[in-house]
């Protein structure tokens, strides 16, 4: 495994990969890597002849003003001695100037789906977050690109992004990994104190109770919602939403005869915000 510090360095050396027949794969990360992120390192088959790529990068564009940049967990020796494990053929751990060197004035935004839930909520994010990952597929030039559905809309607005701009990359998503009782992995649950990381529970539990409710037939949009707000008011300190939407669109539509619905949930438990969702009548929760 080699590590790149230099983004001309490492698209010399995925460009040797794919000349020499490989077929290249992609992770992008903020660190702090857990079993969720090392799922999605899995599922880029080890095949011989493919090169599997992890990046390693804090991105401070996607970080609103008051949130947890300078907190944001970096054990990065940690993180790399989990790639070698892991079969990574490279990482990328760019410094910030080498990402945005002075003059850097370029921006990527995808319209619509970015006004609205996470979006609406951390203004700017989505944008910091469309920039990284267009120079990041632009740098690995990657077949095959995976990203967890942990982050559902993120998910979809790179979907987006890659089809407006005709991007030749084949975006692949993983199913969330959770913790035994359901707690969705987070770079972010380390904040949680014992007692946190109990009542952070409120959010899948309020996930079953909207996925049971489906299970029963309901499918007005409201009552699934309710059911899943009533363990997450128990739990959290402050609930940001608690919604129902189009899977496909995220639009809000009133019930649900022949479209699939996401439940999309995110809530602060002591300082710390999380989030999760889940498509109702998927066979699992994740
Ligand atoms: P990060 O939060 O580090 O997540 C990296 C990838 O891992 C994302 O695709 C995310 O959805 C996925 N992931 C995180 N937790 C997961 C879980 N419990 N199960 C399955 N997948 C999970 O998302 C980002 O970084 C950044 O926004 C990034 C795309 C790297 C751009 O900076």
């Amino acid at each position: 495994m080699k590590v790149y510090r230099s983004a001309t360095e490492l698209q010399r050396a995925c460009t040797m990969a794919r000349g020499a027949g490989a077929s290249v794969g992609f992770v992008p990360t903020m660190g702090a890597l857990h079993a969720g992120h090392l799922s999605l390192v899995e599922s880029l088959a080890p095949a011989p002849g493919s090169f599997r790529v992890v990046s390693i990068f804090v991105n401070p564009l996607q970080f609103g003003a008051g949130e947890d940049l300078e907190e944001y967990p970096r054990p990065i020796e940690r993180d790399l001695e989990l790639c070698r494990e892991h079969g990574v053929d490279a990482v990328f751990t760019p410094g910030h100037g080498e990402l945005y060197p002075e003059g850097f004035q370029t921006s990527v935004r995808v319209g619509g789906l970015t006004d609205i839930l996470e979006g609406e909520r951390r203004p700017g994010h989505f944008d910091g977050v469309t920039t990284v990952v267009a120079k990041l597929l632009s740098i690995v030039g990657p077949c095959r690109a995976v990203f967890g559905r942990k982050d559902y809309q993120q998910l979809a607005v790179v979907r987006k992004m890659v089809s407006d701009l005709n991007m030749q990359v084949c975006i692949a998503e993983h199913p969330i990994v959770r913790e035994l009782d359901g707690l969705a992995l987070s770079s972010r649950n380390r904040y949680l104190s014992p007692e946190e990381r109990q009542r952070a529970l409120c959010l899948s539990q309020g996930i079953r109770a909207a996925r049971d409710l489906w299970a029963k037939g309901e499918r007005e949009t409201v009552l699934l919602e309710e059911a899943a707000m009533v363990p997450v008011r128990a739990g959290a300190d402050r609930v940001d939403y608690v919604t129902v939407r189009d899977a496909l669109t995220l639009e809000r539509v009133p019930s649900f005869s022949d479209s699939e619905p996401v439940l999309l949930l995110a809530a602060f438990v002591g300082k710390t915000r999380l989030i999760d969702n889940s498509v109702l009548c998927a066979a699992d929760y994740s």
